[in-house]
């Protein structure tokens, strides 16, 4: 447990710089990451590639990679075995997990957004991944039907996550394993930021999708849904890159929620800015989150 990865300015390569106006405007801004509380229903943004753009911007950090890596090794795959990736989304995930179930094996990916279903056809899935459209709340699968179960970032857009994690126990045949990954947003802390500008940005980071603390939670709904071995990491993601943090934890728009909500003023964002911008200049920027990770083994 507590592993602490570092992301210095290498670590991402080629994300959007942010290019934030001034107060007045919106500080979200072109090219920038798009609003993650979207995730909930991709197909109602009408902006489905940047959400795909988005995905790949995240799966490009190293750290994450090995994250991903873990979690696929914690479904102990094997050639023949069926494995499922609840809100798989451009299907990467799933297309990794397919090479490692070969020969004879299956891995089935799941998303309620039709357009990333779409995506992760057009990625290659299509043939080699079984792809469905469908909700992480209501699994088409019948019970035991599958060797093991995944979800990566998912139940954080769920209004009740722990109902997806009783449908991933319940496709899961006994024996198999539930691996969960998600984020806390509650834990995103920057420097430079005072306590109260910067407890409101983790406010608002956690507030604009459906479960923003789930992260926490993973070790308890697996062991409330009766998983056995039930065990859990967690991961400190740490970005030294002022640009890249931007893009990864969408600061400009947890600090854009604050002001809307009434709880940070126009004056107390700007000097804000101003303060990251001469932090990043001094080589004195670090932004970081907790993710986390639990598994547990269906009885
Ligand atoms: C942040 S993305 C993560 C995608 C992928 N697991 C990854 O790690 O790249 C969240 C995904 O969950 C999907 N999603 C959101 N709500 C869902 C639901 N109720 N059922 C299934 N998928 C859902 C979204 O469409 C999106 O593709």
């Amino acid at each position: 447990m507590g592993i602490s990865l570092f992301l210095g300015p290498r670590d991402l390569r080629g994300q959007n710089t942010a290019n934030v106006t001034g107060h007045g405007a919106s500080l979200r801004r072109m090219g920038g990451p798009p609003e993650f509380g979207g995730f909930s229903d991709v197909d109602a943004t009408g902006d489905p590639g940047g959400y795909a753009g988005y995905l790949d911007a995240v799966r490009d950090v190293g750290a994450v990679a090995e994250w991903k890596e873990r979690s696929f090794a914690l479904l102990e795959p094997r050639p023949g075995a069926v494995l499922l990736d609840v809100g798989c989304g451009t299907g990467d995930d799933a297309l990794v997990l397919a090479g490692r179930v070969a020969p004879g094996g299956r891995v089935i990916g799941i998303d309620v957004s039709a357009a990333m279903i779409d995506e992760a056809r057009r990625r290659g899935a299509a043939g080699v991944v079984d792809l469905r459209v469908g909700d992480a709340t209501r699994l088409d699968l019948p019970d035991d039907g599958v060797d093991g179960a995944r979800a990566e970032r998912t139940l954080q857009h769920l209004a009740r996550p722990e109902e997806a994690v009783a449908e991933m126990a319940r496709v899961v045949r006994p024996g198999g394993r539930v691996v969960l990954a998600e984020p806390d947003w509650a834990t995103l802390v920057v420097d430079p930021s005072d306590p109260a500008l910067g407890g409101e940005l983790a406010r608002s980071a956690s507030e604009r999708v459906r479960s923003g603390t789930v992260g926490r939670r993973l070790r308890g709904m697996l062991a409330g849904a009766g998983l056995a071995e039930v065990d859990v990491a967690a991961r400190v993601l740490l970005v030294a890159d002022a640009a890249r943090a931007r893009l990864l934890f969408d600061l400009d728009g947890a600090l854009e929620s604050a002001v809307a909500a009434g709880r940070v003023t126009w004056a107390a964002a700007d000097s804000w800015r101003a303060d990251v911008d001469r932090a990043a200049d001094g080589g004195r920027y670090l932004a970081a989150m907790t993710a986390f990770m639990a598994w547990g083994r269906v009885m």
